[in-house]
């Protein structure tokens, strides 16, 4: 399975998918940041790289889709890329792009999500690998992942946990698209063949 990774920054979860390539191929990483940490992690591994900047969404976006016609990935994971896609451009790819988003969906969906959650004093917070539509964090959810919030948390404490959680889901979830496990079919997510109407949470994640 080809894959292609957007980032914006660090990459530290494009650096968790190119340590678990078995089943799946990273052929690409599109940044729209030239100066992304993301890139060198890229290159070290010897991954084509392409920088898009994104001033203008609508020729980012072109461009972005004459690169993606070229490669013909099967698969496109959105890690840290922090610009939202248009309806048109997702449109080409329907249950094709996924993304990581570190709340629990539907809960907190944009930004500084750890700060909201230790504001509402939940008790749990998490993350969730989902599919993109048109709408910002609100394709259907495909995994998820916990952990419990402490009175000693910061929104740093959160975020540093959740992450190395967050890098094996998302190997995790790749993982299982690539070998056929996760599929969506008829409107429907399926894991291992029959159709699910909750996330997938492994209980080792
Ligand atoms: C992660 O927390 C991810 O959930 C969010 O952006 C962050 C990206 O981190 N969408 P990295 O660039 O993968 O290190």
């Amino acid at each position: 399975m080809r894959v292609v990774v957007f980032i914006s920054g660090r990459g530290s979860n494009l650096q968790a998918l190119l340590e678990h390539q078995e089943n799946y191929t990273i052929s690409h990483v599109i940044c729209n940041h030239k100066q992304a940490a993301g890139l060198n992690i890229a290159k070290n591994h010897g991954v084509a790289t392409t920088i898009i900047p994104w001033r203008d969404a609508k020729s980012a976006e072109a461009q972005t889709l004459a690169l993606l016609k070229k490669i013909n990935p099967d698969l496109i994971v959105l890690a840290g890329f922090m610009r939202l896609l248009s309806a048109e451009f997702v449109a080409n790819f329907p249950f094709k792009i996924i993304n990581i988003h570190p709340s629990l969906l539907p809960l907190y969906p944009g930004l500084n999500t750890h700060q909201r959650v230790l504001d509402d004093r939940q008790s749990i917070h998490g993350a969730t690998v989902h599919f993109v539509n048109q709408n910002l964090d609100q394709g259907h959810s495909i995994s998820q992942c916990h952990i419990n919030v402490t009175t000693e948390d910061s929104a740093e404490t959160l975020a540093a946990r959740l992450l190395s959680k967050e890098h094996k889901l998302l190997t995790a979830t790749v993982d299982h698209i690539a070998t056929g496990q996760i599929y969506w079919q008829n409107n429907h997510l399926y894991f291992n063949n029959q159709a699910i109407n909750q996330p997938i949470v492994w209980s080792d994640i």
